[in-house]
């Protein structure tokens, strides 16, 4: 049986609906956090992930959010306040991954990811940091390509990827002060709808991954389950790498 290590705490997770993000809702839930999350338009996933937490014993709530409109982000930072009485813990999940070659890139496409990727989490934050205080907790999913471009096509990825890390460490010292901490977690490759483990991409990436399968979501969430937990007070600003042992 797991302890109820968030008893009493409110969550908010970005892309909450599939993959990583629907898992870190099911973990934190699971835990005794009542969990907001956003998703951008998989309302009948969305739907059937709060009926499922519901039915585990848990609280959740979906917000349809659009994450490359900073309104929009802000607006689920206060939607889950006003459902849940604050928030401690904000987790940046929401991501898009577009993979081809620089060239072919258009300058609205730079924007757009940028936008979802990096702009979304410095939105969230403003919004969601002068509501919480000693102890909470800020968590970013960037990713392995931050610090790596294992093979061509990831020109705007691993930039964004590399912004996040950026950021976790610039906010880290802002919100030292206040108790907050911030943290990024940098996942390699994680079997869901963006990189499926039997997808076109598999059979190279697992060659470069050191324990020769993908990770699984739950694997990424019960990290962020013990970086949201009090028994992590003294990690902040750190990148840290869930990722089998990627190109290492
Ligand atoms: N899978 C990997 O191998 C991997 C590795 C490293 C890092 N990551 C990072 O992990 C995070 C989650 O990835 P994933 O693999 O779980 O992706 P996914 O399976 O594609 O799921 C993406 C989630 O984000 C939501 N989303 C996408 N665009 C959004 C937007 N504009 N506004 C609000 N929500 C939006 C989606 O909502 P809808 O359901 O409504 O579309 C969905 O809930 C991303 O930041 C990604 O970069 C993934």
């Amino acid at each position: 049986m797991q302890t109820a290590t968030l008893s009493g705490k409110v969550a908010l997770v970005t892309g909450g609906s599939r993959g990583i993000g629907a898992a870190i809702v099911k973990r934190l839930a699971s835990v005794g956090a009542a969990v907001a999350f956003t998703y951008a338009s998989a309302v009948q996933k969305a739907e059937e992930l709060v009926k499922e937490v519901e039915a585990a014993g848990g609280k959740a709530l979906a917000l349809r959010a659009d994450s490359s409109d900073p309104d929009s982000v802000k607006g689920a930072v206060s939607d889950t306040v006003k459902a849940f009485g604050g928030i401690n813990i904000l987790v940046n999940n929401a991501g898009l991954l577009e993979v081809k070659p620089y060239d072919q890139f258009t300058i609205e496409e730079f924007d757009h990811l940028m936008a979802v990727n990096v702009r979304a989490i410095f939105a969230a934050v403003q919004a969601a940091a002068p509501q919480m205080g000693e102890g909470d907790r800020i968590l970013t999913i960037g990713s392995i390509n931050g610090d790596i471009s294992a093979f061509p096509g990831m020109s705007l990825y691993s930039m964004a990827k590399a912004a996040v890390a950026g950021l976790t460490r610039g906010l880290a010292r802002d919100l030292a002060p206040l108790g907050i901490t911030v943290n990024n977690l940098q996942p390699g490759p994680i079997d869901t709808d963006m990189n499926p483990a039997d997808g076109s991409m598999a059979p190279m990436l697992k060659g470069l991954i050191s324990l020769g399968r993908y990770g699984k979501a739950t694997e990424v969430a019960g990290l962020v389950s013990y970086l949201a937990s009090p028994e992590a007070a003294y990690i902040t600003g750190a990148s840290i790498n869930i990722d089998g042992g990627f190109m290492i």
